[in-house]
């Protein structure tokens, strides 16, 4: 079903190809950066070098957290779910920063504000946890960089560096996914853009959307082991249980971000010397593609890269968000320039014309 017209990203489900404003994702994969990425979603083309280079100072400059958002960061009980101190952090910032929240195309500024802080609010909430010292914004590295060492505490390796801003690139667009489609709702209404993005985020949060990749690991440990793939996929099965991080509702061959991320994964477990993740998957996408033809979506290997380096399974969503804030930015920047507000319509299939009995009569 078609819901709108946009210029932003385009599937093709059949032959599993992914586009970003017109370019190949494998070949932003392969060439391009995250920030490089970033400019493309919101303006539609590639940067010349100066302006490159000048939204990654932009991004670099605008890290820091403001002191009230730690106050309040610092009072989250520590039951809450980094995605609930996420959710959380965003809408609070709009009241910390409401220049930043205006709904016409100068929220750009809003989009590179978020987008540079997401980092940010994810070292503070790992380091408040482990009781490590608050984040110092490093100015010195690059957004995967920063984010990797604002969650670790230590300087990522080139290699490391490399695969976070892949993972990056892949996760940043993906058309009129749940959470896009949330935030371009909430747009439609004239309402600000970090009002949109804390509605994508609490759509990204669901299992079957952005929670998918946490489950993977789950679902690995579950396993424990190569030769217990068969048994406990045909156990799920049998259960009518979903295997995470298999199928999807557009791609109807292999998700092309699927087939990046498994070469990263097995590049990565070697650097590691550590295949054990690597293989268990691969065992896996056999033995479910034989059983139900079901392939993998991007969120079967992400999960993998990630614990390799250290990162916390509760983050891996957060990550997703850190990456997807510019498709969700830039789609609604697009909203705003092509404003219609969204009201779907729905099928009625409940009773008509029921007689209204006084409730005394009711039994
Ligand atoms: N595991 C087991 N069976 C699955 C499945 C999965 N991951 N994905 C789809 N199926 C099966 C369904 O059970 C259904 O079988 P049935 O016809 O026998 O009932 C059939 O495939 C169609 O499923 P449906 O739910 O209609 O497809 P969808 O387009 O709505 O599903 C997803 C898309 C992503 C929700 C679904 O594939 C899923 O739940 N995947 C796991 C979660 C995940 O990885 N999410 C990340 C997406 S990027």
């Amino acid at each position: 079903m078609v819901a709108l017209e946009s210029r932003i990203c385009f599937i093709d489900g059949k032959r599993g190809r992914l586009l970003y404003q017109g370019y190949d994702i494998r070949d932003l994969a392969e060439r391009s950066t995250f920030e490089e990425v970033a400019y493309l979603l919101w303006n539609g083309r590639l940067p010349k070098a100066p302006e490159l280079s000048e939204l990654s100072g932009r991004l670099k400059d605008r890290r820091a957290l403001p002191p009230p958002l730690v106050e309040e960061l610092d009072r989250a009980p520590p039951t809450a779910g980094p995605m609930d101190v996420v959710r959380t952090a965003v809408s609070s910032l709009a009241m910390f920063e409401p220049g930043e929240t205006r709904a016409d195309a100068s929220a750009i500024a809003g989009a590179e504000r978020l987008t540079a802080v997401l980092p940010s609010i994810l070292g503070h909430l790992q380091r408040r946890r482990l009781g490590l010292p608050p984040l110092r914004p490093r100015p010195d590295l690059s957004h995967a960089a920063y984010l990797l060492y604002a969650i670790l505490d230590r300087d990522p390796s080139e290699l490391e560096t490399r695969a976070m801003d892949v993972a990056l690139i892949l996760h940043a667009d993906h058309e009129l996914n749940a959470s896009t489609f949330a935030a371009r709702v909430t747009a439609s209404t004239l309402s600000d853009l970090y009002s949109a993005v804390t509605s994508a985020i609490g759509t990204l949060k669901g299992p079957l959307h952005g929670g998918a990749n946490e489950r993977v690991l789950e679902l690995l440990d579950e396993i424990g082991s190569p030769d217990r793939v068969e048994e406990v996929v045909h156990a799920k099965l049998a259960r009518k249980e979903r295997l995470m991080g298999f199928g999807h509702r557009v791609y109807k061959v292999e998700d092309p971000r699927a087939a990046i991320l498994r070469e990263w994964s097995r590049r990565i477990g070697e650097a590691k010397g550590n295949l054990r993740y690597y293989e268990l998957l691969r065992r896996l996408e056999d033995v479910v593609h034989r059983e139900k033809r079901l392939y993998p979506n991007v969120d079967l290997y992400s999960g993998s890269v990630y614990a390799l380096f250290g990162i916390p399974a509760d983050l891996f969503t957060p990550i997703f968000a850190a990456s997807r804030i510019t498709g969700w930015t830039a789609h609604v920047l697009e909203e705003y320039q092509d404003l219609r507000l969204i009201r779907p319509t729905a099928r009625y299939i409940g009773a008509v014309d029921l007689p209204y009995l006084p409730i005394a009569q009711r039994n």
